[in-house]
């Protein structure tokens, strides 16, 4: 049993993994700010936790967050598309000072564990897919905003990885790719997809549903479910090794446009794409190669098929959480 504090533990991965943790009997500490994080996610464990709300920017509140701490797993930043181009300097001040405050008070109050969520961004567009974790990291434009996301991460791993090597016995790095499931926020393709979806089909009552996607919608992601990248994130923390970079994900590769055709299908209609521009930035494909965690035991058991529709009922349930534009 391990004293452990997650910070981001109110958001989608964050609190899939508090309630994981709990589970396997650690005892828990989560520091979150709410931006972006929901109590909601955390009613089943509110008792067995402790919530302590508060701004990882702010260096008071993380030394005081880590204080009785084991171990740190650190999740908050500010994820979703749409605000790496909308607000970029607020991505990099909470992964910048984050990264700093938590590395900080790991020193002050000597907790030599640390578990570091990093992205699939880090790559942009990786040179081989499926990509292996040895796949070079890069801001291919400093002027483009969309790149403050993976910039920001990639400042978190060296940080993590040149201060662990001094002040830390065990620091893992797991880079997630696409992960989704139900309540994972609303700033994502499929949530978007869904709720468009739903809207599209309360004004066309007949017929195929005009369906707007970026691009041909050719680009391919893998989308792995949050149950799988939580025993993912377990097995690492288990079995990994000190200093080590591990992608957690699926190998099951899949075009935006099928997205859209499998979200339709679920809700009963056939859709017809239309092409619009994609911003600048994106990335054909990605997909990781899994084998350095699989080499450990891991093995994504939740399909698209099977995750999907769960994900895409639970928006059409839940439409009304959506933030209003
Ligand atoms: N969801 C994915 O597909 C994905 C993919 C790659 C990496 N990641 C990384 O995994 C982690 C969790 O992602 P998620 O999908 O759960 O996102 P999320 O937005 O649901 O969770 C992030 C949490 O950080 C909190 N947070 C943001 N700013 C904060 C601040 N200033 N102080 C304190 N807390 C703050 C938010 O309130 C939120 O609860 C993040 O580090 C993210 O970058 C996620």
């Amino acid at each position: 049993m391990a004293r452990i504090l997650v910070t981001g533990g109110s958001g989608f991965i964050g609190s899939a993994l508090v309630k994981a943790l709990v589970k396997a009997g650690h005892a828990v500490r989560v520091l979150d700010d709410n931006s972006r994080g929901a109590p909601r996610r955390l009613v089943d464990v509110a008792k067995d936790i402790e919530f302590i709300g508060g701004d990882i920017r702010d260096a008071a509140t993380v030394h005081g967050a880590m204080s009785g701490v084991d171990e740190v797993h650190h999740l908050a930043f500010v994820n979703g598309t749409e605000f790496f181009y909308s607000a970029p300097e607020l991505v990099l001040d909470v992964g910048v000072k984050g990264m700093v405050n938590v590395i900080d008070a790991c020193r002050a109050a000597n907790v030599r564990r640390l578990v570091l969520a990093s992205s699939s961004e880090v790559y942009q567009t990786p040179p081989q897919v499926p990509t292996d974790e040895s796949a070079p990291l890069v801001v291919p434009d400093p002027t483009n905003p969309r790149y403050s996301y993976g910039g920001g991460k990639i400042i978190s791993e060296l940080m993590a990885i040149n201060y662990g090597r001094k002040f830390f016995d065990r620091v893992m790095i797991f880079r997630p790719h696409n992960v989704y499931g139900p309540d994972m926020g609303f700033e994502h393709v499929i949530p978007q997809f869904a709720l468009r979806l739903k809207r599209t089909a309360a004004k066309h009552k007949t017929g195929r549903l005009p369906f707007e996607i970026q691009g041909e919608g050719r680009q391919t992601r893998s989308f792995c479910h949050v149950d799988d990248l939580v025993r993912g994130v377990l097995v690492m923390r288990d079995k990994g090794e000190h200093l080590g970079i591990y992608h957690v994900g699926t190998t099951e590769e899949v075009a935006i446009g099928d997205v859209a055709r499998l979200i339709a299908a679920h809700a009963g209609h056939e859709i017809e794409l239309v092409s619009r521009p994609a911003p600048a930035g994106g990335t054909e494909r990605r997909c990781p190669d899994i084998r350095k965690l699989a080499g450990l035991g891991y093995a994504p058991q939740v399909p698209l098929a099977a995750g999907l529709p769960p994900t895409v009922d639970w928006y059409f349930a839940n439409e009304s959480l959506a933030p209003k534009a």
